[in-house]
């Protein structure tokens, strides 16, 4: 068993385990419509296990990130179907990420919503371009809940619509439904907060919702246990996400996507934190997809030793349009050029090229 043995993830044949992992890269247009130069992009990664595209918005609540992308509007899905056409034509696979920035978001007309007013002790670029520390945002009253968790329905609806093959649940980095899970920035007494369960529930009835919207075959979920990205803490999330996991079990996702960078990354869990990955790994009955920080070496023994079925590779996807196929041969990676990971055009999006024939 290794990175190029086929893979059967529901009714999708996946060539070999190398998934692209979701990247937002802000190159969107105006009404966050992907940009034409997208279906490129990704198509060019075509021959991936599969490709979670970068996190895209459920609802204009989320919306205010530059450059940012949506499912929510008629002219999205439109955009969209041409990316997913152009990855089909090149043999790919590719899954939506479902996304709902929650607290991390700066005040436009409303503020920004979050299971409670604490705010992440974090900074993020606003409309005008600068880093601005986030503000306090706004607790959810328990009857907007609901809303939200439709919304994410009808968003796989669209995915579906727009020719996606899945869609990822974005419950990871800090954002909305992250935000939810961890009792650092989750303190509703209502049947949203406190006990781990309840903290879950909202992430549980996303899932419910976006299974019975396209199937549960066609949904993956993506956790960050540990990391602390986007000011996020948990008192125990062995606790915390085992549970969340169990309770997602029932419901028979077609992944589980488990971030927690191998020490040394810039996304590794602070020094002295568990790993909670292989508890994730024993509790959850399906497919998992490791993620953070790894290279073939580490994929491979990771494979081979049963921490995970499939790995994802964020940024040396982003820098090699041909990943599989370098690692298949251990060829060299092209490195990558952070300046271009956020918005801007072609350089660095569509230009990093392929190996030679
Ligand atoms: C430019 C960039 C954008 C990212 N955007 C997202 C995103 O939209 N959704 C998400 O879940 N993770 C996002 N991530 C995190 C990656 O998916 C991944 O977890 C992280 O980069 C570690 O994997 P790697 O070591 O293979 O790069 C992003 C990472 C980078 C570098």
């Amino acid at each position: 068993m290794h990175l190029f043995t086929p893979f059967r993830l529901g009714s999708l044949q996946l060539p070999n385990r190398v998934i692209m992992a979701p990247m937002t890269r802000s190159r969107g247009g105006a009404g966050c419509v992907p940009s034409p130069l997208a279906g490129t992009y990704y198509a060019q990664r075509a021959s991936a296990g599969f490709i979670v595209t970068e996190a895209t918005h459920v609802s204009a609540q989320s919306a205010t990130t530059p450059g940012s992308v949506g499912i929510y509007s008629a002219a999205q899905v439109e955009g969209w179907r041409g990316v997913t056409a152009a990855v089909h034509a090149a043999g790919g696979r590719i899954f939506l990420q479902l996304w709902h920035v929650g607290r991390i978001a700066h005040a436009t007309e409303a503020l920004p919503v979050a299971p409670s007013a604490i705010a992440a002790r974090a900074e993020r670029r606003t409309a005008g371009g600068e880093m601005r520390p986030l503000p306090v945002p706004r607790a959810l009253a328990i009857d907007e809940i609901a809303g939200i968790v439709a919304q994410y329905g009808t968003a796989a609806a669209h995915a579906r619509a727009a020719g996606f093959d899945g869609v990822e649940i974005h419950a990871a980095n800090g954002f909305l439904i992250d935000q939810f899970l961890r009792d650092g920035s989750n303190r509703r007494d209502d049947r949203y907060g406190g006990a781990a369960a309840n903290r879950a529930r909202f992430l549980i009835e996303i899932a419910a919702a976006v299974a019975g919207a396209i199937d549960a075959e066609r949904m993956g979920v993506r956790l960050s246990p540990t990391s602390s990205f986007n000011d996020m803490q948990d008192s125990d999330p062995a606790a915390t996400f085992g549970t969340a996991v169990t309770l997602l079990n029932e419901l028979r996702p077609a992944y589980l996507h488990v971030v927690e960078a191998l020490p040394g990354h810039a996304m590794a869990p602070p020094p002295g934190t568990a790993r909670v990955a292989p508890e994730l790994r024993r509790l959850f009955g399906g497919p998992l997809v490791l993620n953070g920080g790894h290279d073939r070496a580490t994929a491979e023994a990771a494979i081979a030793a049963g921490e995970a079925d499939l790995v994802s590779f964020a940024v040396k996807f982003l820098a090699n349009p041909d990943l599989p196929e370098r690692l298949r041969r251990d060829a060299p990676l092209n490195p990558a050029n952070p300046a271009t990971f956020y918005g801007g055009g072609a350089e660095g999006y569509t230009d990093y090229p392929p190996l030679p024939e």
